[in-house]
């Protein structure tokens, strides 16, 4: 058991704090004993068109679950990200881009983000793009797809961004559900010296999307690509023939900004909405406390823009904020795993923000690579995505930052848009491995199986009672799995699907998902949908999957298979199906282990056991619990015997 330290407020961040420990307590009591009074202020962060006088109106009951924020007022995002700033700091730097070569980087001034972002407006208006439709943007990690995410909120489009690592089928999958209009691509990505071939995964994709009537072709590589003409549009052409002024549409508080793709336990993944005003004014205000962000500071968040710490803390949050921005489009260990931290000298970062599974693959590489450099510039520490166990914050802390920085962990979901629980820097003393408190205005509540909610020092499951305004609004095209999802588990609150504990300190710790849900190195898979593309395979009678502890990706996906009669399990084949999973999925579905079961555990009523596979995964078969409700309790013998080494 590691002992817990508590890591006081260090006194430089305490002097330049936006908020101190007093100031956290009384803001946050105001935050929830006047949540009206809060956030009519706090909106005042944004430039609005028409002003709003509502400021609440939500409604956390099944059937009639809906949520509105500043619902009568009027802004467009993208004024809001670039040309509010253009009078003050026009000429400073918005966006540093570094490249996947250590040579290749840019900076992009706020007045060349503006014009950008006004001719790319101005293509996608010409190829018919309109207010509410919607747009895909399937891209690698250069500033085109932040003028792409930019150039839909300046016109009213709803923009659904792809990750570059998923397959055509997905890409498919997504563009269909949304019926986008457009995609928004690049002949190729480049990550760790490899090529990714995106244009060519786009040309498959739209095979069964006719929807999309314009493909707009990023020149990233000048790789070899199919063209097919009247469809694809080179994206250099045509934006140095528009105009770079585009006026930009008005928009109400409560118009879709984007729809993002997230797993969930059951079926494919569903299409998370956010709407403009709300989520801007929490994306803009949780940037700033949390990243204690001052102005001139060098902000640097090491996601990619398809998941979502990409939208609020790479584009619109700090964008919003008038901050530079960096944006990688490497890996952590390219050409060495120094990079992070040359980048960190190179561009004299202030504020970096990554994710556990980095750290702890960086960790072991050991410390040579971090102190060969010297990460001076560095003040604030971050990461998101998944628990970060205790020894990884210790390493981030003592070697990475000299035991200068605080780090703030972030705890949050697409859903939820942005940070909820964390940590602030000049307020808060530090638990290795604990989230801390909630941010402003957020109400976390835990409740036991039945509902119940827990007081004081306890473990359960992790709702919010009181709406924010960055929360997302419904699943785009199905209200009705918006709130079987996440409102009628516990009846008028939100739920999370993550387990936690409060300590004694009212600190809370996150300890996983309590649902079908696989974190693998911080991104969200569905164990339903590798099972699916698992039986999709003509050799695959039955499949199931569940996750596992892995050292570097926190969780790795451990898949069961029963192979149809007569089909003789090789090695050979077991290679076949991750592979198979990688092409319909993406390489991030990959089975880290694949097992193969004759049987699986089954209730008689057919209910598989995933309770048993987990434990057997984790290699905690002696305590499986009650197995005698099973079918055919042998089955679980055989899976024990024939169980995959995980070291
Ligand atoms: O289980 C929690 C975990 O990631 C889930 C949300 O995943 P996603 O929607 O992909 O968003 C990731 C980036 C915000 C959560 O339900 N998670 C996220 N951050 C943390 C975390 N678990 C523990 N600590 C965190 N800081």
């Amino acid at each position: 058991m590691f002992e817990v330290h508590t890591f006081p407020v260090p006194e430089d961040a305490k002097e330049r704090a936006l908020v101190t420990k007093d100031q956290y307590q009384e803001w946050y009591k105001k935050s929830v004993e006047d949540p009206e009074g809060f956030w009519a202020e706090q909106g005042k962060r944004l430039d609005w068109i028409k002003p709003y006088s509502k400021i609440k109106n939500v409604n956390f009951m099944v059937p009639d679950v809906s949520i509105k924020w500043f619902e009568d007022g009027t802004l467009n995002a993208s004024v809001n990200c670039i040309d509010r700033h253009l009078a003050k700091r026009g000429d400073q730097v918005a966006i540093i881009w570094e490249g996947d070569e250590p040579t290749d980087d840019a900076k992009i001034t706020y007045n060349e983000l503006a014009d950008h972002v006004g001719r790319l407006s101005n293509v996608m208006k010409a190829q018919g793009v309109k207010k509410g439709d919607r747009v895909c943007i399937y891209m690698p990690m250069i500033p085109e797809a932040a003028y792409a995410m930019l150039a839909c909120a300046r016109i009213g489009a709803v923009h659904s961004i792809v990750f570059g690592g998923f397959s055509p089928d997905s890409l498919a999958n997504r563009i269909q559900d949304s019926e986008c209009k457009m995609v928004i691509t690049a002949d190729e990505g480049v990550r760790g010296g490899r090529k990714i071939p995106l244009k060519v995964n786009t040309d498959k994709a739209l095979e069964t999307c006719p929807s999309v009537t314009s493909v707009v072709v990023v020149k990233r590589t000048g790789g070899d690509i199919e063209w097919v003409d009247g469809r694809d549009i080179w994206y250099e052409e045509a934006t140095e023939a528009a105009s770079p002024d585009c006026p930009p549409e008005e928009m109400n508080a409560e118009d879709p900004l984007f729809i993002l793709y997230t797993s969930g336990s059951t079926g494919q993944p569903k299409g998370v909405l956010h709407t403009t005003g709300g989520y801007m004014v929490y994306a803009s205000m949780t940037h700033q406390y949390v990243f204690d962000y001052h102005d001139g500071d060098i902000y640097w968040c090491t996601a990619d823009v398809g998941w979502v710490t990409g939208h609020s803390y790479i584009v619109y949050g700090p964008l919003a904020n008038g901050a530079t921005t960096l944006m990688f489009e490497g890996v952590p260990n390219y050409p060495d795993s120094s990079r992070f931290w040359q980048v960190c000298d190179k561009h004299q970062v202030n504020t970096f923000y990554t994710a556990p599974t980095a750290i702890r693959a960086l960790m072991r590489e050991g410390n040579g690579p971090v102190t060969s450099t010297s990460r001076k510039s560095l003040r604030l520490l971050g990461s998101v995505g998944e628990p970060i166990n205790p020894e990884a914050w210790m390493w981030y802390h003592e070697v990475v930052g000299d035991k200068r920085c605080p780090i703030v962990d972030t705890w949050w979901q697409t859903e939820t848009g942005g940070i909820l629980i964390t940590p602030l820097p000049g307020a808060t003393d530090l638990k290795p491995g604990s989230a801390a408190l909630p941010f402003f205005g957020v109400q976390p509540q835990i409740v036991d199986n039945e509902g119940e909610p827990l007081e004081g020092a306890t473990e359960g499951n992790l709702c919010i009672t009181e709406s924010w305004p960055g929360q997302m609004r419904t699943v785009y095209g199905d209200h009705e799995r918006f709130m079987q999802t996440y409102f009628s588990t516990y009846k008028g609150k939100y739920f999370t699907g993550d387990g936690c504990r409060r300590d004694e300190d009212g600190y809370y710790w996150i300890t996983g998902r309590v649902d079908d849900v696989i974190n693998v190195s911080g991104h969200r898979m569905g164990t339903a949908e590798v099972e699916s593309a698992l039986v999709a395979h003509d050799k695959v009678a039955e499949a199931a999957v569940v996750g596992a502890p892995h050292d570097i990706k926190g969780q790795g996906i451990y898949a069961y298979v029963t192979l149809n009669a007569g089909v003789e399990p090789t090695d050979e084949l077991k290679k076949e199906l991750v592979q198979w999973v990688r092409k319909e999925i993406g390489p991030i579905a990959s089975p880290d282990w694949l097992q193969w079961s004759p049987g699986l555990p089954k209730t008689r009523s057919g209910k598989i056991m995933r309770r048993i596979l987990r434990k057997i995964a984790e290699d905690e078969f002696g305590n499986l619990g009650d197995t005698s409700t099973l079918a055919d309790p042998g089955v679980v013998d055989d899976l024990i015997d024939n169980r995959q080494n995980r070291t």
